[in-house]
């Protein structure tokens, strides 16, 4: 299947706060230099907020990755995970099409998606509302057949069971994931033949369908704001740092102001020299949104950057909305004096080779 992106794409894209928080947690995964690395989770939660992955979202993502947008689309149309396409506002149904769910009544699943959504996959339905795909196994045969909506697998299906789901789906309900057929989990129709003990006393719901409705609105679009996802490494972290006992008194300690470098803003341009700005762009880290960031700023040129001092550098960390730290992680005054030094170097060979300067 040919995968591109859509003819037709929103203006812009930025995650919501909660998301871009937990965007650049996941960053802190990765050794320095190596965040490209949180390529697949960062187009997953973009995904995750907008229901599709718009080109305005992938180069968000390679912008924040200091990605070249080839890498970040390359990844983006690789995998079938991602779709390239709107998708239903209320849901997209990926209804399994493999052996048991086929033996099971996988067809008769798809039948419905053809009456009640679209003839078609990947197209929405008359409403908008929701759009369907044919996918490999999920992983629940067992309870064949299935299909997966967002997060959630609803199983043990029937097309009346099924058509009645997205019946409910589209009159706003928030069905409950799970076998739909009064199994709790994949045990036998019959009813449990062993282990019968664990019967009595267990929740209503198995595992993931329970969290599922604890939540409450298992089709809601991610926002970053859903308890279950925050970055719990993140918190281990903390809690091992609070633990520790201090090296040294506390009064010994440095306090953050005493040694951190206060900013102040580098001398800035209204306008590029003779009209003329250096592509900021070979900085690597630097993106089109980020390059259009610094002219906003008055950064035009290689010579301003290369001569930052330490608090100017601060500054301008601090001021890079959506981009904070950038400078000094991706070493914009290092790379900017290489880029001016290269760029002498090829003047001088040309010089020498009796070419006009
Ligand atoms: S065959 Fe459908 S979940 Fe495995």
């Amino acid at each position: 299947m040919l995968r591109r992106l859509h003819h037709e794409q929103p203006e812009s894209f930025a995650f919501t706060p909660a998301n871009q928080a937990w965007a650049e947690a996941q960053m802190t995964k990765y050794p320095e230099g190596r965040q490209a690395s949180a390529i697949i989770p960062l187009l997953w939660r973009a995904q995750e907020q907008e229901g599709w992955l718009t080109r305005p979202a992938i180069e968000y993502v390679a912008d924040m990755l200091g990605m070249a947008y080839i890498r970040a689309l390359e990844v983006a149309t690789f995998y079938f995970m991602f779709q390239l396409q709107p998708v239903g506002s209320v849901a997209h149904v990926q209804v399994c099409g493999t052996l048991s769910c086929m033996i099971c009544g996988a067809e008769d699943l798809i039948k419905v998606c053809h009456e009640k959504i679209s003839p078609k996959a990947h197209a929405l339905s008359a409403d908008g509302k929701f759009s369907w795909e044919e996918v490999e196994c999920l992983g629940a045969c067992a309870n064949a057949p299935m299909v997966q909506i967002g997060k959630d697998y609803y199983e043990d299906l029937t097309a009346e069971s099924f058509a009645q789901l997205l019946d409910d789906l589209a009159a706003g309900k928030v069905p409950t994931p799970g076998p739909q057929n009064g199994r709790f989990a994949a045990e036998p129709l019959s009813g449990l033949s062993s282990l019968q003990e664990f019967e009595s006393g267990r929740a209503q719901y198995n595992a993931s369908a329970q969290l599922a409705k604890d939540i409450g609105d298992t089709v809601k679009r991610i926002d970053g704001t859903e308890v279950p996802l925050l970055t719990p490494w993140l918190g281990k972290a903390k809690a091992k740092a609070a633990a520790k006992p201090a090296a040294k008194p506390a009064a010994a300690a440095p306090k953050a102001a005493d040694t951190a470098v206060p900013g102040q803003k580098p001398a800035a341009l209204s306008a590029p020299r003779a009209g003329q700005a250096d592509d900021l762009k070979l900085i690597k880290g630097i993106g089109p949104k980020l390059e259009q960031l610094c002219h906003s700023l008055g950064f035009y040129h290689f010579d301003q950057i290369a001569n930052w001092s330490a608090a100017e550098i601060a500054w301008v960390d601090d001021n890079l909305e959506g981009f904070k730290g950038r400078v000094t992680r991706d070493d914009w005054v290092g790379q900017a004096q290489g880029l001016i030094e290269q760029g002498k170097t090829e003047t001088t060979n040309r010089v020498k080779k009796g070419a006009p300067e």
